[in-house]
């Protein structure tokens, strides 16, 4: 029985990751979206560059969630609005901006989507995300291991790609760590950032490696600034298909994710980001590690800044 996975949103993101998701081929994905034709003409197009690339997965698009039933894993991606072509300062602002809207969205995604698909694991991409995977866990009343938030797989890919660049070397032999919201409070970790091994401390100055992580918790901004009127995609979709593979494969991947806590690293009742091992059901186990008494205080203050977002939901 192949395996299913659902993408609710087929805009930039959703969209970028369909195709991704298909070209991989380790699943069938149904695209969902609200815009009549649309995540079906995304389909048809994609399953045309299938015989190209090789793939023998199917893409299907549809208006509703009869398509999604028994799916493995649900990716929530769709925003209730799009944040517009206010500036890369917006997009920090901007993915609080739209928490109410976005969260009434998600109560009706959540609950349509696990009618069709009970049993399924559910990634959540709409920001503010660790809000939003908390107000998920809240609706669907799943398990906390089945929910999990894309937060530092995308901040240390960007992190890893800014390290490569500055080093001229290959992005491949790099290992992250960030830890904390997905945003300005996130926590790049230099003792534990490591080119082939050897911790970026011990190769760059301490001012190239403060200028690398302030460039990396404004990722997003630096693009959006740019893009004028869009938020980025293509490393979103990367990031987002590389947790699903690990999902759905079962791969036992340690990766960076936004987890529910209950007292790892001191914080608890929060979704928010920490290495942790991913596997078919979801978060598996999180990797704690000892944080420096400034790391610790800076992951508190970031794990608050998280639950006064989720205060404001009133999710009861
Ligand atoms: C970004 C969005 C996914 O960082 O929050 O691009």
């Amino acid at each position: 029985m192949r395996k299913k996975i659902s993408v609710i949103g087929t805009g930039n993101v959703g969209s970028a990751l369909g195709q991704r998701l298909g070209q991989m081929g380790f699943a069938d994905v149904i695209l969902v979206d609200i815009i009549e034709g649309m995540p079906q003409g995304k389909a048809i197009d994609m399953m045309h560059s299938h015989p190209i690339v090789g793939s023998n997965a199917k893409i299907v698009g549809t208006n509703g969630y009869e398509e999604t039933a028994n799916s493995d894993l649900v990716i929530m991606v769709a925003r209730s609005k799009p944040l517009g072509g206010a500036g890369g300062a917006q997009v920090s602002g901007g993915r609080n901006r739209l928490l109410l809207e976005n969260m009434e969205m998600l109560k009706g995604i959540t609950e349509r989507a696990i009618k069709h698909s009970p049993d399924c694991i559910i990634i959540v991409v709409t920001n503010p995300v660790d809000a939003m995977a908390r107000a998920v866990l809240h609706f669907s009343r799943f398990a906390k291991n089945c929910i999990m938030g894309l937060s530092g797989g995308l901040d240390t890919a960007r992190y890893r790609a800014m390290i490569a660049d500055e080093m001229n070397v290959s992005a491949q032999d790099i290992r992250a760590c960030i830890i904390g919201a997905h945003g300005e409070t996130m926590i790049p970790i230099p003792r534990m950032t490591t080119i082939g091994g050897v911790p970026i401390t011990e190769l760059l100055s301490a001012d190239k490696v403060d200028a690398i992580v302030a460039r990396a918790r404004h990722g997003a901004g630096e693009v959006v600034k740019l893009l004028k009127t869009a938020t980025p995609y293509y490393a979103p979709a990367m990031a987002i298909a590389e947790m699903a593979e690990a999902v759905i494969l079962d791969k036992k991947r340690v990766m960076p994710v936004s987890a529910y806590l209950e007292g790892e690293f001191g914080a608890s009742d929060v979704f928010i980001d920490v290495p942790a091992k991913i596997g078919a059901s979801g978060i598996e186990q999180v990797m704690q590690f000892n944080l420096s008494p400034t790391e610790s205080e800076a992951f508190k203050q970031s794990a608050q800044s998280i639950k006064d977002n989720v205060a404001m939901m009133n999710l009861g």
